[in-house]
């Protein structure tokens, strides 16, 4: 397994990248899948750890998975199947908390081992369980598991104290099998939330609203498996705009849905880097001197907590002091010391990130502290003078299909040790 990853910065990226199916569309779909009946196709998954991980819990479930030779994927849960997380493979994955709704809509019954993930902040399921209870389970917490069975199962209504991207998608799919009408008020709104919405219903459900913070779904007896194409990466996306941005180069960056940048876009944009619409995708052109600018990130359509720290790789030599305020997840700053030992000047306060732009970064011997931090980190390793040798590169690997060829492809200097 390939841990560390060597930069040699200072290269300007050129030429075009594909960004690949979206990681948090894809998990949740498998998941989502095993409410079907029958043979359910996922086009557009991306080869990454997280699903590699996704998919050996279903196996050991009982589900059968697999990739086709038109890169598809096949899902196929039993009749009968397991309804328990298993702990080791539960504990590499945040978004195996998504079994909860889909056990429980499928068979009434779950046992989920409290899951690991990024360790990036408190990542408590109280809304998650909150849902489940008003849906008529009984939910229990021990020894580290949550363990459920729905008693009297009937839609009723949820209000989400925090719009939560997770509560909210294990609420659609119990309540898609579960008798009656269900509405999640302040519900998360993320495009994610309208891809597992148009998966559902593809399958015969009934959810309408995604996409609002009013989501309503009527329980439906059976959901029937069918083929269905995952949405692109705005992260991927993202985190290549900022590629192209902080290398001073210019990059078309390929199969996006350009509406779920905007966020990330008019913040590239207030910092002057040029963006300009193609018939494939959006170009980034870097530009020398970069306005620094303030970022508070927000559930969509704030700004992306996904991209907080690939802003603040790019604000590090901005031409002046930029604010960054991270509203979802506290420990999102640990990627500040690494980002410090490149020559960065970043101060944080609680929440708040102060980071006053310095003129050159250098290459140092780093490591990666979570997925989205690591991605940062290979941002900065370009942009700086000399070798960048990152640590713990495997959290990478975890979210970023083939980033290794994609940047070697734009003509960075890179590889695997
Ligand atoms: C998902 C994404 C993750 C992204 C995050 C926010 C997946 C697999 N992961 O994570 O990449 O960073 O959305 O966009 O889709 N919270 C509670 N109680 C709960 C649930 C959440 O207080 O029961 C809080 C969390 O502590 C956090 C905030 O809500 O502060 C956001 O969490 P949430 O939206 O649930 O994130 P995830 O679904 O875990």
């Amino acid at each position: 397994m390939q841990e560390r990853i060597i930069i040699e910065g200072g290269k300007p990226l050129y030429g075009r990248v594909r960004i690949s199916g979206a990681k948090n569309a894809a998990l949740v779909l498998i998941v989502a899948s095993i409410l079907a009946d029958g043979e359910t196709i996922l086009d557009n998954v991306p080869h990454i750890r997280d699903v590699e991980v996704m998919l050996h819990i279903l196996r050991e479930l009982g589900v059968a998975t697999k990739w086709n030779d038109d890169n598809s994927l096949s899902i196929n849960p039993p009749a009968v199947m397991k309804t328990e997380t298993p702990y080791e493979l539960a504990k590499k994955l945040r978004a195996s908390n998504l079994f909860l709704g889909a056990f429980l809509g499928r068979t009434g019954q779950a046992l989920i081992s409290l899951p690991g993930g990024c360790d990036i902040g408190s990542r408590p399921m109280d809304l998650h369980i909150k849902g489940v209870q008003s849906l008529g389970g009984v939910v229990e917490i021990e020894h580290g598991f949550i363990s459920a069975r729905m008693k009297k199962p009937q839609g009723s209504s949820v209000y989400l104290d925090f719009p939560s991207v997770g509560a909210t998608e294990n609420i659609m799919m119990l309540a898609s099998k579960t008798p009656g009408v269900t509405t999640i008020e302040n519900a998360a709104r993320e495009p994610e939330i309208v891809d597992l919405s148009n998966f559902i219903n593809t399958m015969g459900g009934k959810v309408r609203g995604a996409g609002t913070d009013l989501i309503k779904i009527e329980g439906v007896e059976r959901l029937t498996a069918r083929r269905y194409a995952i949405i692109p990466d705005r992260i991927e996306a993202g985190t290549y705009m900022v590629a192209a941005a902080i290398t001073r180069g210019e990059v078309l960056v390929e199969n996006i849905i350009p509406t779920h940048l905007h966020p990330i876009i008019a913040k590239l944009q207030e910092t002057g880097v040029l963006i300009r619409e193609h018939e494939k995708g959006l170009v980034v052109k870097g530009i020398n001197r970069l306005r620094p600018i303030d970022i508070k990130t927000m559930p969509y359509p704030g700004f992306p907590t996904d991209m907080q720290s690939q802003m603040m790789a790019l604000m590090a030599i901005a031409e002046g002091t930029s604010v960054i305020v991270e509203n979802v997840f506290e420990n999102r700053f640990q990627v500040v010391d690494e980002f410090t030992r490149m020559g960065a000047k970043i101060k944080v306060e609680g929440h708040t990130a102060i980071v006053e732009g310095v003129k050159t970064l250098c290459g140092a011997r780093v490591k990666s502290p979570d997925l989205r931090a690591g991605a940062a980190l290979i941002l900065m390793a370009l942009a700086a003078r000399d070798e960048t040798r990152i640590d713990h590169a495997v959290h990478i690997f975890r979210g970023y299909e083939n980033i290794i060829e994609k940047i070697k492809g734009l003509g960075g200097n890179i590889k695997t040790e």
